[in-house]
């Protein structure tokens, strides 16, 4: 089955503000962000939306994988963006990215800090940046993964969410033709203005404000959002914490049992 991407009409609207921008949809690849990176230390840097309609060993944050069934026939969206960054200050700029996508889909998603998109308590969509350097700039890939169509995962314990439970006509092509534009423009606004006008917004999105969290280097607390440069705050018994690491996972505390 061919897929009908909306290549062209992304790239019109994404090209005024980058004249180098090109679309490139592959029918499969190891991982668009792999592909990127390489192409990046092999010296190429110009912005690119890389769309694979099929990962064979997509990555996940944290050294995960990022599997995903149902590729072909448009039940998962893969794609990155890749383009040379110079912000005055990079934290904060994966809950940029984040808030562009669920800004850009439905108004029940939510954000996991720092950037897991999830409906209800359950994951719908992961993002993986990474950057390489170049020059004295660096080149940032931004790897996005959105599961589109419910999939069977009897192999995870909480299987995830699909954009079709909110959006029933929701594919691949559809979700990326609504991501695009929001994403690039998210980017060129971080570089200008980083991520401190986009934390009432994320206010708005944050699935852990008020939730109790266990964070994995032991910090327990209540979410109370996020400070001007992205990072997480926890009140603790301690106080006020920052959890800037993004080597913390955090998640809602299992309920007390009851006797
Ligand atoms: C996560 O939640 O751990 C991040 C998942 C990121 C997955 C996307 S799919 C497109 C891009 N290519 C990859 O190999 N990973 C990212």
């Amino acid at each position: 089955m061919t897929i009908q991407w909306q290549a062209e009409a992304i790239w019109e609207a994404v090209s005024p503000q980058w004249p180098s921008f090109s679309v490139e949809i592959l029918p499969e690849i190891d991982s668009t962000n792999s592909e990127l990176m390489r192409r990046a230390r092999a010296g190429q840097h110009d912005p690119v939306l890389l769309v694979a309609e099929r990962q064979t060993a997509g990555r996940g944050r944290l050294g995960r994988d990022w599997k995903s069934d149902l590729q072909g026939d448009g039940g998962t969206l893969t794609f990155s963006l890749g383009v040379p960054l110079v912000p005055a200050d990079w934290s904060g700029l994966s809950l940029a990215v984040g808030l562009a996508v669920v800004e850009s889909l439905h108004p029940d998603l939510r954000l996991k800090w720092p950037n897991d998109v999830w409906l209800g308590q359950r994951k719908l969509a992961g993002i993986l940046i990474e950057t390489a350097s170049v020059g004295d700039t660096r080149y940032a890939v931004i790897g996005i993964g959105i599961n589109i169509a419910p999939r069977d995962a009897t192999d995870l314990r909480t299987p995830p969410a699909a954009l079709q439970e909110l959006w029933p006509e929701a594919t691949a092509p559809a979700v990326l033709a609504r991501v695009a534009l929001p994403l690039a423009q998210a980017v060129q606004q971080f570089v200008v203005q980083g991520f401190a006008p986009l934390r009432q917004a994320f206010h708005a999105r944050d699935l852990l404000y008020g939730q109790t969290v266990v964070c994995s280097d032991g910090v327990t607390g209540t979410g109370r959002g996020v400070d001007a440069s992205g990072a997480l705050l926890v009140h603790t018994d301690q106080g006020l914490l920052k959890i800037n690491s993004a080597e913390v996972s955090v998640r809602p505390a299992p309920p007390a049992t009851v006797p």
